[in-house]
């Protein structure tokens, strides 16, 4: 299970060339992605100041129609579009679809509006298009009843690889998680746990690191965050070494994830 920042904006850097090697290889995935920074500046646009809440995006009525067009819409286009031209066979998907996630509406003392989180997840659609053969690429919209929400992406990721029991990758925009001032290789849940009690841990890493320890104590393989920006983040995600690039989260302890394993395997063009 991939998650595609949507810090990282347009670009795909590796990412499909990593994503060719995988499927080549037999290994079924998934690519969640966000556009946080694209529907922002939509919302800039339409004269709309976004507004955050423990690192989720209030969404009025507005926003929602917005993150609609914008993450289902052109974000989702794009990357499948880009991914298609890269020989990929990508098929966008939003959570609406299927039935994929069942959702809870966010309580309204928490002044968010219609954002939801994930509380369940049907994998049959993903199941199915993984046995035809097909990349599924996941907006993160979908709907309780006959309405639609918003969803922090790295949620959906996190439900998803823990009902599938697959490792989480969330790419974004920074070489993983920093704590007491240095960029962390690895970062046992506790660890987690006191960045978020102290605040270290703030803005869109919050979410981040919820769904992290969420994907974790429910069945994910690993669950590990890394620089997207870094040529070949996601295979050095799946065990070429993460110094410099990324954090892994585990219990202090477990074991150290296989140096070089799939640079090494595989052989890289660097
Ligand atoms: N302790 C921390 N360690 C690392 N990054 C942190 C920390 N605290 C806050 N951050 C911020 O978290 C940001 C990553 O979350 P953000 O939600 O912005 O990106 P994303 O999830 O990749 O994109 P999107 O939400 O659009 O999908 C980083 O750019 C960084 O500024
Ligand atoms: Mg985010």
């Amino acid at each position: 299970m991939v998650k595609h920042g949507g810090s990282l904006g347009e670009g795909l850097g590796t990412l499909a060339a990593d994503l060719a090697r995988l499927m080549a290889a037999g290994l079924k995935t998934v690519l969640v992605h966000g556009g946080g920074p694209e529907l922002s500046s939509w919302s800039g646009r339409l004269g709309i100041r976004p507004r955050w809440r423990d690192g989720l995006r209030v969404t009025d009525e507005a926003t929602l129609e917005l993150a609609e067009m914008v993450l289902a819409g052109r974000v989702n286009r794009r990357l499948t579009t880009a991914l298609g031209a890269a020989g990929l066979p990508a098929v966008g998907v939003a959570g609406v679809d299927g039935g994929l996630l069942e959702l809870a509406p966010s309580a309204p003392e928490e002044g968010l509006g219609y954002v939801a989180r994930v509380r369940g997840v049907q994998p049959a659609l993903l199941e199915t298009l993984l046995a035809g053969g097909f990349l599924p690429v996941v907006a993160p919209v979908g709907r309780v009843g006959g309405q639609t929400y918003n969803i922090n992406a790295d949620q959906v990721a996190a439900a998803l690889a823990a009902a599938l029991g697959a490792t989480l990758v969330l790419l974004t925009d920074v070489p993983g998680v920093t704590a007491g001032g240095t960029w962390r290789t690895r970062l046992a849940p506790e660890e987690a746990r006191a960045l978020l009690a102290s605040g270290e841990a703030s803005g869109g890493m919050r979410p981040k690191l919820e769904a992290c320890l969420e994907a974790l104590a429910r069945g994910a393989a690993r669950v590990v965050i890394v620089d997207g920006r870094a040529p070949h983040a996601l295979l050095r995600a799946l065990g070429g070494g993460l110094e410099g690039v990324g954090t892994e989260l585990a219990p202090a302890g477990a074991a150290q994830p296989v140096r070089g394993g799939w640079m090494e395997r595989e052989g890289t063009e660097g």
